[in-house]
């Protein structure tokens, strides 16, 4: 069996295009939606997500804050930087800190101080995963959200289906427990001190990895006919692993020699192709939702802050 190919890309220009008639009616009411981006340091990987956000608000023509701050800074400084800019920050319908933050900084204190409920757009703090509990209307976690949307639109069913999540944080995977079990999907949760994992993942109908470790979810993993749902994004730079991965993916190795890594997921590609009925690609799968979401969320917030 080859799985089919769950493409990330085209239904994030799907969401995308839906969204721009909500925008032009904000715009309408003089309302441009505006999302206000706070990034620490000069983490290389939090500067490409974060200029990926920016350049999406822009093209979509919302409005778009960036406070950049160095990495060097206390808890109290970063507040300090942040309360004389409360003005910009609050004149922003959605606001975000990119995550990670440098270890000596208290990212609860500071998301607590600066991204109350209205405007939490990542769908992180505590009123946002109140309502997710609760079943009621908000933004979601842009990941969890936007695989919601890829399961919805191609038409996969979810009802009465047996879902396993691996991984348990609190970004992805709890998130996406949540929204499976209130689309009625029968519900595991696994994670570190799991037992028997292969065990587990196997009797998934609907397999979601979000472990954050090269390939592990391999054959032995995967129910043939499972829908497998792959959010990991990992860099591999090791010759050989590279190699066993994609033996059977000329391109990807030839890409390998040119650039010296190539990106895997957290299942093994060729397992993940072979076994399963349908599955999301790395990259192209998962990783274009989760801005779509996000600018899905900055328009819900920006259209409720006008309501108001
Ligand atoms: N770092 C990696 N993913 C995310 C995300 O979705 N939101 C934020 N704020 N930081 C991240």
């Amino acid at each position: 069996m080859s799985g089919l190919v769950l493409d990330g890309k085209r239904i994030r220009d799907e969401i995308l295009s839906e969204l721009r008639p909500r925008i032009e009616a904000l715009k309408a009411k003089g309302r441009t939606p505006a999302l206000a981006v706070v990034l620490v340091g000069d983490d290389p990987a939090s500067h490409i997500y974060v200029r990926n956000k920016l350049k999406a608000s822009e093209e979509l023509g919302i409005r778009s804050i960036e406070l950049r701050v160095p990495g060097d800074l206390s808890t109290a400084q970063l507040s300090e930087y942040l309360s004389a800019r409360k003005d910009e920050l609050g004149s922003a319908d959605a606001i975000l800190v990119q995550m990670p933050l440098p270890p000596q900084i208290d990212g609860e204190a500071i998301t607590t101080r600066f991204v109350d409920g209205a405007h939490d757009v990542d769908g992180f703090g505590p009123f946002s995963l109140g309502q997710l509990v609760l079943n009621r209307p908000w933004p979601r976690a842009c990941t969890p959200a936007g695989i919601m949307e890829l399961l919805r639109r191609y038409g996969i069913a979810i009802a009465g289906r047996k879902a396993v999540v691996g991984g348990r944080s609190d970004i992805v995977g709890k998130p996406m427990a949540l929204l499976l079990l209130h689309a009625n999907a029968t519900v595991t949760i696994c994670h570190s001190r799991t037992t028997d994992l292969a065990a587990e993942c196997r009797t998934a109908d609907i397999l979601v990895a979000a472990i954050g470790r090269p390939a592990m979810i391999g054959p032995e993993h995967i129910k043939p006919g499972a829908v497998v749902i792959d959010v990991g994004m990992n860099r591999v730079i090791d010759k050989a692993h590279a190699h066993r991965l994609f033996a059977h993916q000329p391109k990807r190795l030839e890409s390998f020699e040119k650039t010296g890594s190539v990106l895997v997921g957290d299942v093994d590609p060729r397992a993940m192709e072979e076994l399963s009925s349908a599955y999301t690609p790395v990259p192209g799968g998962v990783g274009p939702l989760t801005i779509a979401m996000l600018m899905a969320n900055t328009v819900t917030l920006a259209e409720h802050r006008q309501e108001c």
